[in-house]
This record gives C-alpha cells, structure tokens and sequence, in this order.
C-alpha cells in the first residue's frame, strides 16, 4: 500500500490541480465533475494559493465573471466539456434576466466560503511579495464591491423573515447534497412531468449506492424545473418551490465569512462595507445559536414549510464552531466534537468529522453525505477552529487530515471506519486542502 507523506504528498497533490486545470478555470475532478463547482473553487483557490498567488486569483476572477446581476454566485460554472447532468441545456439558466452573459452556469448556489479563500490569497501574496503581492491586493481591492454584493444578496434575498438564517431552495445548495438533513424536505416533493433524462454521475462511480438514489434524483430535477418556469425569480420562486429550507451550516458559513471580509474591508479603506458585513455576521452569527437543541447540543436547520426543526445527527450541528458563539456554546460543541458518538468514535480510522455521526443508526458509511468523511470540510473546520483561537483542535484536525490523504487517491470522501476513498480519486479539493495543511 503507498504511504505518501510530506513533499511527495504535496508534488502529487499539486499534480492533481494541474491535471484537472482547464486554463482559468480548474474541474471539481477529472471525469465525475468536470466543470467549476463554486465553493469548490475557493477551497482550489486556497491550495493554489500555496503553488501559485496569480492562478489562485485567475480561478477566483472566472468565478466572479459568473455572478448573477442579483449578487448571487452559482453553484456550477459550465466548462466546454461534456459529459456532465444536469448541464446547461436543463438549467437554462441563460433565459432568466438576472444571469450573466457570455458564460453558462447553474441557477442556483453553495456556500459562500470564498472570502476565505480572498484571505489566503492576500496572505500568500505577502508572504512572497513583489508582484504577487501587488496582484493579490489589487485583485481584493478591485473585486471586493462583488463579493460585497454576494454576502448582500444572501443576506436580503435569502432571508426574507430576517431569521438570521440563510434559505435554501434546493439541497445542493447546501454543498450537502443527499444528507439526511433534506430527508423529511424531499419526502414530501411529488415530481411533475419531467422532460426524459439520463444521469452520467453513476457511470463513474464502482459502486452506485454510493450516489443518491434515482427516487432522489428526480426529485432534484423537479426543483429545478419549478426554477425555470419562475425564470429563477427569487419573490416568485419564494411562493412556488417545494424546497425552502433555512440551513444552519450555510448560514455558519456566511458569519464568519462575513467577518472575514469585513477584515478585508477594513484593511483596503472600506469601513462602511466593513461595518455592515460585521452587522451581517453578528446577525447570521446569532441566528445559528437560535437553532441549538438543549439535549443534543447541536444546530438545526429549520423547514419553511412548516417552521418545524430538523434533527439528522449530521456533521452541520457543528455549525458554531464555524460561525464562533459565546464561550459555553463552544464549548460544549467540542466536547461533543470530540466526544464519542463523533471524532472520538472508537472505530474510526481517522479522528475527523464525518458527515453524518458514526454512532448513528441511519448512517451509511460509504453513501455520499450519509456517512463518510470529506476531506474539504475537515480542513474547513479546522480553519474555523483555528481562526475562532483553538489551535490545538485545528492541529489535531490536520495531522488526522492528512494521515487519510496518505494513500495518494485524494479521493472525494473517505469510508469513515476503513479509510478507504470513495467516489472520485483525483478530486480537485481534496489536493488543495493537502497542500494547504502541507504548507
Ligand atoms: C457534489 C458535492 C458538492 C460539490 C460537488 C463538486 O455535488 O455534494 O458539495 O460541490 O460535488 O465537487
């Protein structure tokens, strides 16, 4: 069995992105994904930011040229290569007034970690200084106006009531595609008539019960079917989609992310914009604490459809440790974290979040997001920790990070109790947060 370590680990994870660059834009993987996913982009911008500060800030640019006039960034931007479904003939995303022209995306979105990935390019750009410090502060400070209004749209547009919640519309937004969390959401969607399709994820995968079932996917194609004939309308779409969930971890993510870029507001003279991110953050911030179940210590999303709290035992009940709260929350999520029926799992291969509890009965180790580890969000929590000020999680997150990634596969999740990769090898994320804990 290889064991790859160190700068042998690195070279090959380098080799990774290069592989899978398709010049300003780097595919999520080589067959199973093969255009630009957008939070997958930032987590590629933070590993590219390690090998090269200009091509990390080329893939956050092709992104940007992407955004929606509404502020939304999309969750797909389309390559010319095919071979993926849904692509951009069933989202017909181009029709809608608001989408941009002159390039192909998706109509909806993911999570807005990129201003993560805006920090690590700035600071890899000062690290090295000269030109590529000069770009990375200029790229920040000519860009920052849209990221503004991406963090703006989800803030207003995806938060009507003012929960402090972001809303999703369809379960990928989430980044989390079939995770138990969506469960009760999706049950009650009856498909229409949909135009015939044919899926091409299963063609690349060993094992198709590791991919969402075909039940399941027919009903992600009816969400986006009812998003078209609302021409992807946000107020039309509000009163017509049977998929409104305000999800807890997409709305950790948009607190601390809009803490991050409030820094870097504050750092390019933007102290209004700065003002109100961190406005944006507190909210978001406190919004993710409303969720907390008092037995089980966790966060919850919350069904529009009924007000009613979901409780999946999924890895996003760790949400504050992303947002950051008040010290007991805290704390008594990493001891949770850390506790038994997560991390500290006596038979786990790896001490890392998986996404949904180890110790769950539902759990389904080698399906997706119902059981195994993905690497992108462990170094995601890591982050988190570390940046909240809790670097002795954050390097024990690394170290076992990295020991998963030894095999060399990077594959896109990991069976929790065997370590073994699953779903894409070569996956385009898995290599960057590599070369970022490597760094
Ligand atoms: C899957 C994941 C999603 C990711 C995409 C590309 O759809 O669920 O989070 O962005 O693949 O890697």
């Amino acid at each position: 069995m290889t064991v790859l370590t160190g700068e042998a680990l690195a070279d090959r994870a380098a080799d990774v992105l290069r592989g899978n660059d398709l010049g300003d834009m780097t595919a999520a993987a080589p067959r199973l994904y093969p255009h630009m996913w957008s939070w997958d982009s930032a987590l590629i911008a933070v590993g590219l930011a390690r090998i090269s500060v200009p091509r990390a800030i080329t893939e956050m640019r092709t992104l940007l040229r992407a955004q929606w006039t509404t502020g939304m960034i999309p969750h797909i931007v389309f390559s010319d290569v095919d071979g993926y479904f849904p692509g951009p003939d069933r989202w017909r995303a181009h029709l809608a007034p608001t989408a941009p022209s002159g390039v192909r995306t998706s109509g909806i979105c993911q999570p807005p970690v990129h201003a993560i990935a805006l920090r690590h390019i700035l600071d890899a750009g000062r690290r090295s200084g000269g030109t590529d410090q000069a770009e990375a502060e200029r790229f920040i400070s000519s860009t920052f106006d849209s990221w503004l209004n991406w963090h703006r749209w989800l803030a207003t547009a995806r938060d009507p009531d003012g929960l402090g919640l972001v809303e999703i519309h369809h379960g990928w937004e989430s980044g989390m595609d079939n995770s138990p969390r969506w469960d009760d959401a999706y049950a009650r969607i009856t498909p229409g008539t949909l135009e015939a399709f044919t899926r091409l994820d299963t063609r690349h995968v060993a094992d198709v019960s590791e991919r969402p079932s075909d039940t399941e996917y027919a009903r992600y194609l009816w969400l986006i079917e009812q998003m078209r004939r609302a021409d992807y309308d946000e107020t039309a779409m509000r009163s017509s989609l049977d998929f409104r969930v305000a999800d807890v971890f997409t709305s950790a993510i948009l607190a601390v992310a809009s803490d991050v870029l409030a820094d870097l507001g504050d750092e390019f003279d933007r102290t209004e914009a700065a003002a109100e991110l961190r406005d944006i953050a507190a909210r978001f911030r406190a919004g993710v604490a409303s969720t907390i179940d008092s037995t089980t210590g966790l966060a919850r999303d919350l069904d529009r459809h009924d007000d009613e709290w979901i409780d999946a035992d999924s890895v996003a009940g760790f949400a504050p440790l992303l947002s950051g709260g008040d010290v007991d929350l805290i704390d008594r999520q990493r001891e949770i974290f850390w506790g038994p029926r997560w991390c500290g799992h006596p038979d786990l291969a790896h001490r890392l979040p998986a996404s949904l509890s180890p110790a769950a009965t539902n759990l389904r180790p080698k399906t997706y997001w119902r059981g195994p580890v993905w690497p992108f969000l462990s170094w995601l929590f890591g982050w988190g920790l570390r940046h909240h000020g809790h670097i002795g999680d954050a390097e024990a997150i690394r170290e076992a990070g990295l020991a998963q990634l030894t095999d060399g596969h990077f594959g896109e999740y990991y069976e929790p109790f065997t370590g073994e990769a699953l779903g894409s090898h070569r996956q385009s994320w898995t290599a960057a947060v590599a070369l970022d804990w490597l760094a």
